[in-house]
C-alpha cells in the first residue's frame, strides 16, 4: 500500500494520479501482485494574491462575448464539479446588473455582516457572492462604471471568501469594464471562454479572447456549450448550432479546447429549479462536465507545475 500526499487543490485529478502511480509502480515492480494506492490531504493554505488579500490558489473568470451562451450555467457547474471532487470552491457572480448565480443555485439567503466583513453565503459546500443576493427580485442596478468597479472590489476585498482552492467568477456579457476591474485587482490565473458552435458566437468569443488578452488575462480554454442535442426519443443526433466550431476556432487561435456540453432540457430545467448541481447526476450531462472539470484544472496545475518527482506525478501544489 502506497499514501499519496495531496492537496485539495489537485483534488479532481486524484482518481487519475492514483492509477498512473500504481501503473508505474506495477511496471516498475512486477513481483508486487496487488498495488493499493491511498490519498491522505495534505493541505498548504492559499497565500494571499493582490493587494486586496484574498487567499486563493487560483481566481478565474468565465466570460465570452455572447449573452445567453451559458457562462453562468458553466461558471456554476465548474463550481460544483470541483467541489465534488473534493476542492475548496469560491462562486462570485460579477454580473452585477443581470445576476443569475442565486437563481442557478436555488438561494435568496442574504449575505451577513460581521465585523465590517461580508460573510458569504454558503451553498452545497460552495462560498458564493452575488449582487442578486442584496437587490431584491425584479429591481435593477442602474450605476455608472465607477458605482460597477467598487461594488467587485468590495465583492473581493471585503467578502471573508475563507481559504480557498479556486475562486470561479462569473461575468456578465459583453464589454470588457469587468474584465479590466479584475486584472487591475488581482493576478488572475485566466479566463474560460464559453460559446456556442454557431458562426455569430464564434465571432463574439474571438472578440472576448481578444479582450481578456488586451487585459493580460491568459486563455485557460473554450468550452462549447449547447454543442448537440440527442432527441430522447428517436436518439438521433442534432447538431442545431452546428458542432465543432469551437473547437476548431480554439486550435486556430492557439488556446486550449476544454470540451463540450450538450443542449439538454435536463440541464435547462435544474437550472431553472435552482439545482443546476444535479447535472452531475444526470448521465447525458455528466461525462462531458466531468472532462472539462478535469481538462481545466490539468491546465491549471501544469501551468504551476513543479519539478516532477516521478515521470508521471507532477500535481503537487
Ligand atoms: N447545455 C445546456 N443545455 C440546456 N440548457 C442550457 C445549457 N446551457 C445553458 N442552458 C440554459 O440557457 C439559459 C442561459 O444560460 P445562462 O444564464 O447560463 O447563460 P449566460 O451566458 O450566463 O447568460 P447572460 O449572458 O445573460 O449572463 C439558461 O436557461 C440555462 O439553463
Ligand atoms: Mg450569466
Amino acid at each position: 500500500m502506497v499514501t499519496l500526499g495531496l492537496t485539495t487543490y489537485s483534488a479532481p485529478l486524484w482518481e487519475q494520479t492514483k492509477g498512473e502511480l500504481a501503473g508505474h509502480l506495477r511496471g516498475k515492480l512486477p513481483q508486487l501482485s496487488d498495488v493499493a494506492v491511498n490519498v491522505e490531504v495534505h493541505d498548504r493554505p492559499a497565500e494571499k494574491i493582490g493587494e486586496i488579500g484574498l487567499a486563493a490558489k487560483a481566481v478565474f473568470a468565465v466570460g465570452s462575448g455572447k449573452g445567453g451562451v451559458g457562462k453562468s450555467t458553466i461558471a456554476a457547474v465548474l463550481a460544483y464539479g470541483l467541489t465534488r471532487a473534493g476542492s475548496k470552491v469560491g462562486l462570485m457572480d460579477a454580473d452585477v446588473y443581470g445576476p443569475s448565480i442565486p437563481h442557478l443555485i436555488g438561494t435568496s439567503e442574504r449575505p451577513m455582516i460581521h465585523n465590517d466583513r461580508i460573510q458569504p453565503v454558503v451553498v452545497d459546500g460552495l462560498t458564493v457572492m452575488s449582487m442578486g443576493f442584496l437587490v431584491p427580485p425584479g429591481e435593477a442596478v442602474v450605476w455608472r462604471g465607477p458605482m460597477l468597479h467598487q461594488a467587485i472590489t468590495q465583492f473581493l476585498r471585503d467578502t471573508d471568501w475563507g481559504n480557498l482552492d479556486y475562486l470561479i467568477i462569473d461575468m456578465p456579457p459583453g464589454t470588457g469594464d469587468i474584465a479590466l476591474t479584475l486584472s487591475q485587482l488581482l493576478p488572475l490565473s485566466g479566463a474560460v471562454v464559453v460559446c456556442t458552435p454557431q458562426d455569430v458566437a464564434l465571432l463574439d468569443a474571438v472578440k472576448a479572447i481578444a479582450m481578456f488578452r488586451k487585459v493580460n488575462i491568459e486563455i485557460l480554454g473554450m468550452v462549447e456549450n449547447m454543442s448537440h442535442f440527442i432527441c430522447s426519443g428517436c436518439h438521433a443526433r442534432h447538431d442545431i448550432f452546428g458542432s465543432g466550431g469551437a473547437k476548431q476556432k480554439a486550435a486556430e487561435l492557439d488556446v486550449p479546447f476544454l470540451g463540450e456540453v450538450p443542449l439538454n432540457t435536463g440541464m435547462r430545467i435544474l437550472g431553472d429549479a435552482g439545482k443546476v448541481g444535479g447535472s452531475f447526476d444526470d448521465d447525458a450531462s455528466r461525462p462531458y462536465l466531468e472532462t472539462i472539470c478535469l481538462n481545466l484544472v490539468k491546465n491549471l496545475v501544469s501551468k504551476h507545475r513543479q519539478k516532477p518527482a516521478m515521470p508521471s506525478l507532477s500535481v503537487l501544489r
